[in-house]
């Protein structure tokens, strides 16, 4: 149920002159034709969802891209249960309405938000609790860039690994939408920090966002890592490639040090010499944000809502909603550095 502090037909009649019929464009996704091709992403009219219980109504201005969204569109990562089948995690715009007991006076503040999906669309629906201010100052093309990937680099690089003052971690790819904002949250928390490009610009961009130190990963990391170190090994790895990376990312823990597998960029199975663990007394975690309940996202909003003000995303590009298909191919361009975005108004 919608509620407003208008009466009902004064608040439908208030979305309707702000151009709500009941119906809005969202993009549909036509299956890839055949292997190696891409989806199509296209717009569609569909019904304006209607925010449930603690729920707001966003009329969307801008939504992030991320990794997972091309996997979605190829039918790799689908929405859990009683999440919108519309593309898109990560939202920013204005609050129009709210749920059964959500705060009305929600409504016209500009707020970014974690979706469990529908932020490739016109309006989306969030849990009040997944809502973050967006500063007057700051453009809603950046403030849809930062809840994923700051919700995941905060819970693995703190809720997970307790990252602190005076750590040293490791970013594995400090280039994309999660690692840059996991360099400015580790700096921020006081900890020195390594990370791995692909290109020496990269590196560059690295170090201006605060890196310490930046590694080309097509050099000897583990090598490069033992160097900055001085042999002891990082106390934290954030790490996006999974089974291909685990041995060296096991190599390059310091004694109690910690891994977080956030991403399988380089697969899923490995094996594992439980020495490594054992003999240094070495923690593997793994985890993902979109199937946590929406008591623990709550929880990890209210935590990062400490660091949003003073981290500004890297937007590569900004990209009509109508073209998500070419913000996806973006994605996999070497030259992509930071966060894709989608304006939608
Ligand atoms: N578990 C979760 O909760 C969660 C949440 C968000 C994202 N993720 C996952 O995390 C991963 C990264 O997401 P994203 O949004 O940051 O993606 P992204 O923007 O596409 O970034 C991918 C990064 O991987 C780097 N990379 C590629 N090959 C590498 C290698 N051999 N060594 C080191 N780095 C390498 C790239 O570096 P270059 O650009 O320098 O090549 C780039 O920085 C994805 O798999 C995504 O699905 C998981």
């Amino acid at each position: 149920m919608l509620r407003t502090n208008l009466p009902r037909a004064a608040r439908l009649a208030s979305l309707a002159n702000s151009g709500h019929d009941g119906l809005m464009h969202a993009i549909a996704v036509t299956p890839p034709a055949g292997p190696g091709e891409r989806p199509t992403l296209s717009i569609a009219e569909t019904p304006t969802p209607e925010p449930g219980p603690g729920d707001v109504l966003l009329q969307v201005h801008a939504a992030g891209v991320n990794r997972a969204d091309l996997l979605q569109a190829r039918g790799g990562y689908p929405p859990p249960p009683g999440a919108s089948p519309i593309l898109g995690l990560e939202a920013a715009g204005t609050v129009v309405a709210v749920g059964e007991g959500a705060n009305p006076d929600l409504i016209g503040t500009r707020a970014s938000a974690l979706l469990d999906g529908g932020g490739y669309a016109e309006y989306a629906v969030a849990p009040a609790t997944q809502l973050l201010p967006i500063p007057d100052d700051a453009a809603p093309t950046l403030a849809a860039a930062l809840p994923e990937a700051l919700a995941t680099a905060w819970f693995n690089l703190v809720g997970l690994c307790h990252l602190h003052a005076g750590q040293t971690v490791l970013i594995q790819g400090g280039s994309g939408g999660v690692g840059h904002i996991a360099i400015k949250l580790a700096r921020l928390i006081g900890a020195r920090v390594l990370t791995t490009v692909g290109a020496a610009w990269k590196g560059e961009r690295c170090l201006d966002l605060g890196a310490d130190v930046a590694i080309d990963y097509h050099d000897d990391v583990p090598a490069a890592v033992a160097d900055a170190t001085g042999g002891r090994g990082v106390d934290v790895i954030l790490d996006v490639l999974g089974a291909g990376a685990l041995a060296d990312n096991l190599g390059m823990l310091a004694p109690h040090g910690q891994l977080a597998i956030i991403g399988l960029l380089q697969g899923r199975r490995a094996e594992i010499d439980l020495n490594q663990l054992m003999a240094r007394r070495v923690s593997v975690h793994g985890s993902t944000l979109r199937a946590r309940t929406r008591e623990e996202k709550a929880a990890i909003i209210a935590a990062v809502a400490h660091y949003a003000p003073y981290i500004e995303p890297s937007v590569h590009a900004v990209v009509p909603l109508r073209r998500a298909g070419e913000a996806h191919a973006l994605m996999d361009e070497p030259g992509t550095f930071g966060k894709v975005v989608l304006q939608v108004r």
